[in-house]
């Protein structure tokens, strides 16, 4: 949600800020906007230039030519998704003081902006946005005015402590040249040092890794509350005291910065015309570096923890999106292998509904999340551990907010993750579950020794069925085409199938706006079959072979009412053999290669990621940036 920059350094920064931008696009896409100080060229304060427009971050790349039309080396920028307001120039970010000395960019929910806003017009200061971030530009006006010539780390300090809610904040004052602030609360915020020979020469701040790493992989992660000062000489860190009003310089405790085991291409396009194509692509080895670094690294939770691991009698995990379904997919794993009780739920849900959990203390909280940043997700951990819960977060991404505060971290090994719906991401989640499943089998001695044995060599081997799926695109880009037109359809699916199912729906609808719904396939019959009519799409999973009879019959079902059934099934050889009459009650197959039946739809996701793919370019629409939407929901 949103997407901030900042730069300081020798270079002009408009480019800098726009390529930036570029990267975080995915973060929002309503509007966009730029704020850079002018060259000194007086001994006067430097005004600053501020442009912004509504629409894609072309529309500000145009306008300023590639960023050529603004001279200057300190600046900042934004990409919006809208919350407060609707998508407009007035609304777009950067939001400025009155008298333009201050320029601000946000990403996050200022809670109390009502309250603040109608404080400062009560005291005659004129609004012209409906933003909730515009009351920071103007309290930070405010508390210039009462503390003439005060350190910026002070007036900082001072006017956000009155602020409620989460927030991101790049901040440009025109009397400080060379010079940004940052500070972040509960919304992910990065900052780096670009050096060479040893000397810093710029420095930057971003909403997310991507945005930095054509210039750095130097970065360090602020902790919630603390002042950041970027010049050209590097960066500072300071905490402010509201009691004694006092700030500190805390720069040593960050010690050296992180370096980042990225490499800059890893947020490129390159071949691909979509990331979402891309990132199906990396799929396979999401999972393969997923599983190896679960089995690799000895200072994992799930490998090294056998006291907690043996000790649980429950699991419960919380998420959102497609990292709740990948739980879903995980229940059914763990139930399966380890005959552990497992219950799913949805983080918003989960955090305002006062859950009683028996044995918390006995009850392993996971919170997935790709970006470790989803707010609800984030909440649902904290209240797992005020409950007493043990917790572990499942994290793509190193240094989030839900990675430094779960007890223990498993991160999966996606890389940066660009298109908004969820692909590689999604199939490394669910391979960490899976993992989990093994390690906790092991550890509460569900599993044999030689299951568990077959069961990893299984795993090790879905990264390649995963690659031959990825050759059956034709088949799928044809189907996709026939679905194109098509205005509802549904998915059903028994079991793990039926997890699979909602990933299938919920990706096709984000990427492509048909309407879809997903379905216990044997629940249809008492209610939603009547929607059934001829021609309706229907696809239905059947990866499960204990499953297999069952759905065929819910397939004959639907058929016998005029659907087009389309069957993702692995039940190949089964139907080669005339045992299954597969062919009677589908219209169109896809086959699947066989795996175990617990890691089957992971195999199966990347062929429904695929469609929904395809489906969407068929309709001529952005795969990576579906309207109304936005990575990394970091508000409620
Ligand atoms: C769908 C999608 C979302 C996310 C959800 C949780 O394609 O991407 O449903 O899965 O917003 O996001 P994370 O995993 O970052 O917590």
């Amino acid at each position: 949600m949103c997407g901030i920059i900042g730069y300081t350094g020798f270079e002009q920064a408009s480019p800098i800020l726009l390529e930036g931008l570029s990267r975080l696009e995915y973060r929002g896409y309503d509007s966009a906007g730029l704020a850079v100080q002018l060259p000194a060229r007086t001994a006067e304060p430097h005004p600053l230039q501020v442009v912004k427009t509504c629409g894609r971050l072309q529309a500000l790349i145009d306008k300023t030519h590639r960023g050529a039309d603004l001279l200057g080396s300190c600046g900042i920028g934004h990409t919006r998704w809208a919350t407060h307001g609707i998508p407009s120039v007035e609304n777009a970010h950067p939001h400025v003081s009155e008298d333009g000395s201050i320029a601000v960019v946000h990403n996050g929910i200022i809670e109390n902006h009502f309250e603040l806003r109608r404080e400062l017009m009560s005291e005659g200061v004129p609004f012209k946005s409906q933003t909730d971030t515009e009351v920071v530009a103007h309290l930070l006006a405010k508390a210039c005015r009462e503390a003439p010539g005060a350190d910026k780390t002070a007036i900082i300090g001072s006017a956000l402590a009155r602020l409620r809610g989460s927030y991101a904040l790049g901040i440009l004052f025109a009397d400080e040249p060379n010079t940004l602030y940052a500070i972040r609360r509960d919304s992910p915020l990065i900052v780096g040092c670009v050096r060479r020979e040893g000397q810093t020469i710029s420095t930057i701040l971003a909403s997310d890794i991507p945005a930095l790493l054509p210039l750095t992989k130097q970065v360090y992660y602020p902790e919630d509350d603390h002042i950041i000062k970027l010049t050209l000489q590097g960066i500072s860190f300071y905490s402010y005291n509201p009691i004694t009003r006092t700030v500190a310089d805390i720069t040593e405790s960050y010690g050296a910065p992180v370096t980042l085991e990225l490499s800059e291409t890893a947020a490129r396009l390159g071949k691909y015309r979509h990331f979402m194509r891309k990132e199906i692509d990396e799929a396979p080895k999401a999972v393969k570096d997923t599983v190896q670094s679960g089995l690799n690294d000895p200072s994992n939770m799930i490998f090294s923890d056998e006291s907690l691991l043996s000790s649980l009698q429950s699991i419960r995990m919380i998420a959102c999106g497609s990292a709740y379904h990948a739980c879903l997919v995980g229940k059914a794993a763990l139930e399966t292998l380890c005959r552990i009780p497992v219950e799913v739920e949805i983080a918003s849900e989960f955090r305002y509904r006062e859950p009683v959990i028996p044995d918390p203390r006995h009850t392993l909280g996971v919170l997935v999340s790709q970006s470790g940043e989803t707010a609800d997700t984030i909440a649902a951990l904290r209240l797992c551990k005020s409950l007493g819960m043990p917790t572990l977060g499942i994290v793509n991404m190193q240094g989030s907010t839900l990675a430094g505060e779960a007890d223990h971290v498993f991160y999966t090994q996606a890389g940066p993750e660009i298109a908004v719906a969820t692909t590689k991401a999604y199939c490394a989640q669910v391979a960490a579950l899976y993992l989990l499943a093994l390690r906790l089998g092991q550890a509460q001695n569900r599993l044999a020794e030689k299951e568990q044995a077959e069961l990893l060599e299984q795993l090790s081997a879905l990264p390649e069925k995963m690659e031959r799926i990825l050759e059956t695109e034709p088949d799928l880009r044809r189907l996709a085409r026939k679905l194109a037109s098509t205005h509802h359809l549904f998915f059903i699916g028994r079991g793990m199938d039926h997890a699979l199912a909602m990933e299938g729906s919920l990706k096709l609808k984000e990427v492509s706006y048909i309407h879809a719904e997903a379905y216990a396939a044997g629940e249809l019959k008492h209610g939603t079959i009547s929607l059934i009519e001829e021609g309706t799409p229907v696809i239905t999973l059947a990866t499960q072979p204990q499953l297999l009879h069952k759905t065929l019959s819910n397939m004959a079902e639907v058929k016998a009412r005029g659907a087009y059934v389309i069957c993702f099934s692995n039940a190949e050889n089964a139907l080669r053999e005339g045992v299954l009459p597969l062919s009677d009650v589908a219209d169109h197959v896809v086959s699947l290669p066989i795996t175990h039946p617990c890691f089957s739809p992971l195999a199966a996701a990347v062929a429904l990621q695929l469609l929904a793919y395809h489906v969407s370019v068929a309709r001529s629409l952005d795969p990576d940036k579906p309207r109304n939407l936005a990575k990394s929901v970091t508000v409620e």
